[in-house]
């Protein structure tokens, strides 16, 4: 059985847990600084998988130790921006703790791939890549996936389609600078931009944008369930070698001409971790849009070096 790590053990991480614990991928070990939370929700997570007779193993530890060996590590530790926060604030803090999990992981975890879901999330991939000293294939960026359901979901409901008959592309930053597709994303080879208007697709991109704030201003705090589901299924790609085609932020290397910044980009994803990155014919527009997207996070990695020693 394969052992995931799940560092932080908030919101997002319980719910990635959760969903990974449904999938039955691995035995999971949750890890957190705070006492207790860490075993009660493992306690509560293996009384779930009694009921659905899951035989994972779930445990809980404040010790860095438990996760050795572990097959893989997703990072969800980190603080969630408040109201009175600004990004800067924001990148520090989770620089500091990224940095901080990282190197724990390289400890106890040397062989392990990385899933980083921690915020700014791009330049959070960046840091988790610098301080662990995994080559770049074995640390993975989560969002894709989430941004591109937001997407598919109120497309689906304009189209009156099933959700999963959507397919697309998603790339640059996760953030206010994602990039969409609609161009190049089908429903059973017609392309969006043939079935919708441009002012619709154009309203159904921006509020897109705003799904993260939407959730935050109706229940409180911010999206758990939606990043849980899209972690497991890169947890899933990597652990059963599916070689799937997930929207990742990978640390690119000439790949659309853009050398050491984190982006999203499709990925094969699989037991290696990245098997490659693919690169979509994009149109000027597009590349320009993704260029703009992509100097948003260069900048913010170099924010985030001046902090990393
Ligand atoms: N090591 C381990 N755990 C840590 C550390 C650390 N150094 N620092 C903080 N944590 C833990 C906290 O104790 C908390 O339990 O990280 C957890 C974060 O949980 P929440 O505050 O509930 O935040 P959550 O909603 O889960 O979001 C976590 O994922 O999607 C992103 O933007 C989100 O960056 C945020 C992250």
């Amino acid at each position: 059985m394969p052992l995931i790590g799940v560092i932080g053990c908030g919101r997002v991480g319980v719910s990635a847990a959760i969903q990974i614990a449904l999938k039955d991928l691995g035995d999971l070990v949750l890890v957190d600084i705070v006492q207790g939370l860490p075993q009660g929700e493992a306690l509560d997570l293996s009384h779930m998988a009694s009921i659905l007779g899951i035989d994972v193993e779930i445990t809980g530890s404040n010790d860095y130790r438990d996760i050795s060996g572990a097959d893989l590590a997703v990072i969800t530790a980190g603080v969630v921006r408040k109201a009175d926060m600004t990004r800067m604030d924001l990148l520090q803090k989770n620089t500091a703790i990224v940095s901080d999990v990282s190197e724990k992981v390289r400890e106890y975890a040397p062989n392990s791939k990385v899933i980083v879901v921690t915020n700014p999330l791009d330049v959070m991939t960046y840091v988790a890549l610098r301080k662990t000293g995994f080559e770049r294939e074995r640390v993975i960026g989560f969002s894709g996936l989430l941004d591109f359901g937001r997407f598919r979901y109120l497309v689906a409901k304009e189209l009156g389609v099933s959700r999963s008959s959507i397919v697309g592309p998603i790339i640059g930053e996760h953030g206010d600078n994602m990039v969409l597709l609609p161009r190049l994303t089908h429903v059973l080879g017609k392309p969006l931009t043939s079935l919708l208007p441009r002012e619709k697709i154009g309203e159904l991109v921006e509020r897109t944008r705003r799904a993260g704030a939407e959730v935050i201003s109706l229940k409180g705090w911010s999206a758990s369930h939606a990043p849980g589901a899209g972690v497991a299924l890169m947890v899933e790609a990597i652990l059963k070698d599916t070689d799937a085609v997930i929207p990742s932020s990978v640390y690119l290397r000439g790949e659309y001409g853009v050398e050491g910044v984190c982006s999203v980009v499709p990925a094969v994803l699989g037991l290696s971790g990245v098997k490659r990155v693919i690169e979509l014919d994009l149109d000027d527009y597009e590349r320009r849009e993704f260029l703009k997207s992509v100097e948003v996070v260069r900048q913010a990695q170099e924010a985030a070096d001046k902090l990393l020693h």
